[in-house]
């Protein structure tokens, strides 16, 4: 069975991204191992870059908190699906902050720049905008996921659902809960 860890950014436990986090684990349920991890909910810090990672031939970070925990989680899963509300044209910063400690996966030396033990894993990312314009905050997402590649994350698919300012309206939208079924489909594939 597939290992997937599913990432919510969100701090709204009746918002959108917690609607798509129940509705997507209980799609992959009995298919895949799920894991969710709801950023802000959690003790992720900041990247003190420091550069004690830059030592090391595996991934690896200094503090003690539970992104460190998470480390082997990220490494070893088969996919990864990143939720979350667009703030500010952007990721919010519970994301941004769990992307930057993925820096403990980067090494210089390496021709790929990174340090992951699977370099082949799938990435998904879904974001949900009060307003929009979702072509705009989907071309951003697409270069936030490309990030994710010194993580192992080579293989993405983004997307951004517009007008959904109300908490939960995502899923009266018939297009997006098809964009979020499609993306499952690809995870599991
Ligand atoms: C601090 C903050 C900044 C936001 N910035 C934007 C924005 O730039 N564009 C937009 O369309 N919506 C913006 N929103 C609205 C959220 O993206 C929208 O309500 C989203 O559906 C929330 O998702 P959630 O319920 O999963 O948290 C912002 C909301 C907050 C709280």
């Amino acid at each position: 069975m597939k290992k997937i860890l599913i990432v919510n950014g969100s701090k709204r436990k009746k918002g959108n991204s917690y609607a798509l986090e129940k509705y997507m684990a209980e799609k992959l349920s009995g298919k895949a191992e799920v894991v969710t991890f709801d950023v802000g909910e959690k003790d992720v810090r900041f990247c003190l870059a420091c550069d004690a990672c830059k030592k090391k031939e595996e991934p690896f970070c200094i503090q003690k908190d539970d992104f460190t925990a998470l480390i082997p989680t990220i490494d070893k899963c088969d996919a990864m699906v990143i939720l979350g509300p667009v703030h500010w044209s952007r990721f919010p910063a519970q994301l941004r902050a769990f992307l930057d400690r993925t820096y403990s996966f980067m090494n210089f030396r390496r021709p790929d720049l990174s340090m992951a033990s699977r370099k082949d894993k799938k990435l998904a990312g879904y974001l949900c905008a009060g307003v929009g314009p979702a072509p705009v905050y989907l071309a951003a997402l697409e270069e936030d996921l490309k990030c994710f590649a010194a993580s192992g994350f080579t293989d993405y698919k983004a997307f951004v659902a517009g007008g959904v300012g109300v908490p939960g309206s995502v899923m009266e939208n018939a297009d997006y809960v098809k964009a979020a079924d499609d993306m499952v489909d690809w995870l599991l594939a």
